[in-house]
């Protein structure tokens, strides 16, 4: 089974628990790391919860969330491998997965999205990495850790 794991704040709990209900009814396994309740807890706490289970291996990819998005993708971009999106609709998370081959998705629970969240998960699983030129610009990418 495809796995995926996910972490939130209290920022992001309704959202949260609706994507990995969403997840499962798609057939992934779904590691969720996050808080349950509304006691404050920290996203970069969540973050890297998240980023050091996925590195054991087997993820197809992470899905991060607080209030807003930022602090949590912000957190998880300071670790090493991590190419975390913060898409706004459909078609940046898209991009996120064609362009970027993101490897972790965030999501803000207190953001008015345009388009459904839960769609633009879907349009980022439903991608594909295109390689190409942009494995080159995700090279330099990569090369900007530690610098
Ligand atoms: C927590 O109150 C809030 O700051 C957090 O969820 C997030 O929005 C930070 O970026």
């Amino acid at each position: 089974m495809k796995k995926i794991v996910m972490a939130n704040d209290h920022g992001a709990v309704d959202l949260a628990l609706k994507m990995k209900a969403h997840l499962e009814e798609k057939g992934f396994e779904v590691n969720h790391l996050g808080t349950i309740d509304t006691a404050s807890v920290d996203y970069p706490d969540m973050a890297q919860k998240a980023v050091e289970e996925f590195r054991k291996g087997d993820y197809e990819f992470g899905v991060l969330l607080c209030g807003t998005g930022i602090g949590i993708s912000i957190s998880a971009n300071k670790m090493k491998g991590v190419r975390c999106a913060l898409p706004q609709n459909c078609y940046a998370a898209t991009m996120a997965k064609q362009h970027n081959n993101a490897n972790f998705i965030a999501f803000g629970g207190r953001i008015e999205y345009g388009e459904d969240p839960i769609s633009i998960l879907d349009a980022f699983i439903s991608s594909e990495f295109e390689g190409g030129r942009h494995q080159r610009r995700i090279d330099k990418i990569m090369a900007l850790e530690g610098k």
